[in-house]
């Protein structure tokens, strides 16, 4: 007996048309796989968001991403390896590194032909979530401690169509060893080559107070460091720096300006 589904609500079964009928099944609804950010807190946090009219801090993030974007897909001369691997930075907490990792990525995300990748890697003090109005779930330490699971598993597909992000993860005293582990190592490496064609932005813990960003930089192809202007000692800038010689190609945001309302001014910077 031959069965061919032939149209939608019909079925073929030896010459006769059976129609047949959906029937929903019994008991909750099967979770929606697109978790939903919070972008209204955000844009009152002064965050970017899409389909919102021309902001200053809009505007400063389009020239802010655009040499990074060129940089991630350049296949020629300037080729940089993991170039689409981008770690937000600072020398000190409050600099504003996962503000400007948050608007970087929306920012990117908002592009026709860009998607992106939010990773949350201040696994210390994760605060993506807050920003954003993430319940706490799995994430980076829940695969960096498991290897049965995949990146694929816990990446959060979101309600901004071209972002996914991925979480902290799972409390854990070993966090920063995590991150700083062999396991992580292989991560970034697999995250460059499978996801070649996306950008990539880990926002990270502050240079100076930690030693896991550094071990970080090692594997990043780019690195944007925040400044807070006209706050952040000169000397103390210069130490973070040294903490990252390892990556090629870093650029400066000068967060928080009082001069410039937006979200400061930019430099580049390449050793
Ligand atoms: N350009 C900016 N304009 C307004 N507020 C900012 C800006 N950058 C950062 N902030 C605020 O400064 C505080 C610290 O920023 P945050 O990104 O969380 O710092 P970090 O991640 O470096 O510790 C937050 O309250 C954030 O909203
Ligand atoms: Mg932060």
């Amino acid at each position: 007996m031959s069965i061919i589904e032939k149209a939608a609500g019909r079925i073929e079964m030896n010459d006769q048309t059976v129609p047949t009928h959906k029937i929903p099944v019994h008991g909750t609804a099967p979770q929606s796989s697109q978790t939903m950010l919070d972008l209204t807190r955000f844009r009152q946090l002064g965050g970017i968001t899409p389909n919102e009219e021309k902001t200053q801090i809009a505007e400063a993030f389009r020239m802010i991403k655009r040499p990074l974007i060129t940089n991630a897909f350049n296949q020629g001369a300037g080729f940089i390896k993991n170039g689409n691997l981008i770690m937000v930075t600072s020398a000190l907490a409050g600099e504003g590194k996962s503000f400007c990792a948050i608007n970087l990525a929306m920012s990117i995300a908002m592009e026709m032909d860009h998607t992106v990748l939010l990773v949350d890697a201040d696994v210390a003090r994760p605060s993506i979530p807050k920003y954003l109005g993430l319940k706490a779930q799995r994430g980076l330490l829940d695969i960096l401690l498991d290897d049965k699971l995949e990146l694929s598993d816990v990446m959060l597909r979101t309600n901004v169509e071209k972002l996914s992000v991925l979480t902290a993860g799972s409390k854990s005293r070993n966090a920063t060893e995590l991150l700083a582990s062999q396991n992580m190592s292989k991560l970034l490496e697999d995250i460059a080559q499978r996801y070649r064609d996306r950008i990539v932005i880990f926002d990270s813990p502050p240079l100076l107070l930690t030693t896991e960003s550094h071990v970080l930089a090692t594997q990043m192809g780019q690195i944007v460091m925040v400044v807070e202007a006209e706050t952040t000692p000169r000397n103390t800038v210069m130490e973070a720096l040294r903490q990252i010689e390892s990556c090629d190609v870093i650029n400066f945001i000068f967060n928080k300006s009082r001069y410039d309302s937006s979200a400061g001014y930019y430099g580049n910077y390449y050793s």
